[in-house]
């Protein structure tokens, strides 16, 4: 009661503060019709409960649908597979009806168009405008509804079960001690334990909309050394997952698991988005998310996935050979410029950047605005991670090589030379031309393409490929740059 009084009366003589000059330059007239409030934060509160007693009931829950998974997996076994795979390659259908997807023109149904605003067609009830799909009254079945449902899905859970068992992993393999050197506390920790969990109500959304053939918990091999490779790994991680599913939600014949699917994935953003805050990068550094194809997101975590049990379900998604950046902008230097050729953790697309430079070049711990990369809500870099115009040089693999679980996987083109760098980045495709160099090495410019003016389009982890032509393509049609895909990779710009 004591406490409350004073803040009343302190509260009551700053009503008459000044009112503030404007703080938004070009954006006048923005008095807000209250008074103006104190910001004085004393005196702060030192004890704790108990609290008012306020109406409630006794309750409790009466119905908890199992999941598929506990919070932790149980005893796991990391590391590369040494195996012989039983079986190889994708799934393949018995029969493929043509090589690649040919063109047409726009559906010729998809004609509508209102300039006036109004109503053009009967009202199927009152408030119910004309239109929409599943919105006659059908019962929703939530349920994949083709092979192509199956396999997206599908896809979608090996992608839930390497981030459940992924989050753990580095909880139970780094100190708390660790853990602080990188600026995280024991909330933060607790965080990341709560993002795993999350996974588990992933996997059983998908495993129930997939049914018995829904893929299990494989076994993994991670590349991170350092608690900051690790947040690092997990950005980039779930940057292709969430970019894998807003890559084909829209197409799902399942309009109902399309729904329960949006749903989960923007939980994925979220972390993706905690994630580069953990790191000390601004959070969202665009205004459109980015959606790739399902091959391009499978090449992306396969490498990531050492075994899975004896018939686990396999995937029809293609395996494309792997394009490394070797001047991958490091987002733990004071100066990304800095970057030294191979400054990473291995030799996967996926990589995080080696976090163990010199401490005198490192802005983990630095406390200096515009400097530091230390966990935080926002960070304002003055030294861009990368910038238009900036050099990137790359390597590639062949194809044929053995990549995911039990290498049991083969990479594969169908593509010509590359001579394009394909960047793909918010709601844009943008080429640079692929000036060859050696024998599978070459290198581009960063492109400075922008979406909307004001949004540049190449900022957060973004996706590179090499492609043989420079076709025309737009998010609802991406997927037909397969055929022509090289080499695909990942580029830490921002
Ligand atoms: C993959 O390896 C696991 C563990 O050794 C084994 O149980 C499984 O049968 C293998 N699967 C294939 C497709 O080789
Ligand atoms: C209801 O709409 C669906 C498409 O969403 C369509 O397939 C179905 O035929 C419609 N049912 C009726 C009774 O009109
Ligand atoms: C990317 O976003 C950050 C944060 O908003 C901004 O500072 C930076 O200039 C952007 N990068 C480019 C290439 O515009
Ligand atoms: C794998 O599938 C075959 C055929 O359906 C079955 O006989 C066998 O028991 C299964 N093995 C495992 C480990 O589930
Ligand atoms: C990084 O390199 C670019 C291109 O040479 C240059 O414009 C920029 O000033 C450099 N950044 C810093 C912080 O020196
Ligand atoms: C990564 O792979 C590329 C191409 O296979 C190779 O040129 C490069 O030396 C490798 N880098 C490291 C650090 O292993
Ligand atoms: C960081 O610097 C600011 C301003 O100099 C200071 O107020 C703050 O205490 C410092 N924080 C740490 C963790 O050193
Ligand atoms: C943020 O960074 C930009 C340069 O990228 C700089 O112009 C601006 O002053 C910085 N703002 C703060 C608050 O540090
Ligand atoms: C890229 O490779 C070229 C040689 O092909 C080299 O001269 C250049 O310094 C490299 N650029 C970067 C940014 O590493
Ligand atoms: C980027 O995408 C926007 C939105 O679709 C489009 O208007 C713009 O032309 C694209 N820019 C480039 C350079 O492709
Ligand atoms: C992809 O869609 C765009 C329209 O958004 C169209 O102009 C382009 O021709 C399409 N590309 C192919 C290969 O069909």
């Amino acid at each position: 009661m004591l406490t409350r009084t004073l803040y009343a009366s302190s509260l009551l003589s700053a009503l008459v503060a000044a009112a503030p000059a404007p703080q938004v330059s070009g954006y006048t007239d923005a008095d807000g019709p209250f008074p103006q409030m104190p910001s004085a934060i004393y005196p702060l509160a030192t004890s704790f409960g108990p609290d008012s007693q306020i109406p409630a009931i006794e309750t409790s829950v009466t119905l908890a649908p199992p999941r598929v998974s506990s919070d932790v997996t149980g005893p796991t076994r990391h590391g590369p597979y040494s195996g012989t795979p039983t079986t190889t390659g994708a799934v393949k259908a018995s029969t493929t009806l043509v090589e690649s997807i040919a063109p047409l023109p726009p559906n010729p149904t998809h004609t509508y168009y209102n300039a006036g605003g109004v109503l053009l067609n009967p009202a199927p009830a009152p408030y119910t405008p004309s239109g929409g799909l599943g919105t006659n009254g059908t019962e929703p079945r939530y349920m994949v509804n083709s092979d192509f449902d199956f396999e997206s899905l599908a896809l979608a859970l090996y992608q839930e079960w390497i981030e459940l068992d992924l989050f753990n992993n580095g909880l139970a393999i780094f100190s708390n001690e660790d853990f602080i050197a990188a600026g995280l506390t024991a909330e933060d920790r607790a965080y990341i334990a709560y993002m795993a969990i999350q996974e588990t109500g992933h996997a059983t959304l998908l495993t129930n909309m997939l049914g018995e053939a829904a893929p299990v918990q494989c076994t993994y091999d991670y590349p991170f050394r350092t608690v900051r490779e690790f947040i690092d790994f997990n950005q980039k991680v779930t940057r292709w997952g969430e970019a894998g599913v807003w890559g084909f939600l829209s197409h799902l014949d399942s309009r109902e698991a399309s729904q329960l699917l949006s749903q989960s994935i923007a939980i994925e953003t979220r972390q993706q988005m905690s994630f580069r805050q953990m790191l000390g990068l601004f959070p969202m550094p665009e205004w459109f998310e980015v959606g790739i194809p399902q091959s391009w997101a499978w090449t992306y975590l396969a490498p990531y996935i050492s075994s899975c049990p004896q018939n686990q379900t396999r995937l029809a998604w293609q395996n494309f050979p792997a394009l490394h950046v070797v001047n991958q902008p490091n987002p733990n230097r004071i100066s990304a410029n800095n970057t030294q050729p191979w400054e990473l953790a291995g030799n996967r697309s996926g990589d995080p950047s080696d976090s163990s430079i010199p401490n005198d070049e490192s802005c983990v711990n630095l406390n200096e605005t515009g400097y530091s990369c230390g966990p935080a809500i926002s960070r304002n870099r003055s030294e861009p991670l990368s910038f238009p115009g900036r050099q990137v040089n790359f390597t590639w693999d062949a194809p044929g090589q053995a990549v995911g679980p039990n290498n049991s996987y083969v990479t594969s083109t169908t593509a010509g030379a590359p001579q394009f760098v394909a960047w793909v980045s918010q709601l844009n495709l943008t080429y640079t031309p692929l000036t060859v160099t050696g024998e599978k090495s070459g290198y581009t410019y960063q492109p400075a393409s922008v979406v909307f003016e004001g949004d540049p389009a190449l900022n957060n982890t973004a996706f590179v490929a090499l492609t043989d032509t420079d076709l025309f393509l737009t998010p609802f049609n991406l997927t037909m740059i397969n055929p022509h895909v090289a080499a695909l990779g990942m580029y830490t710009a921002g």
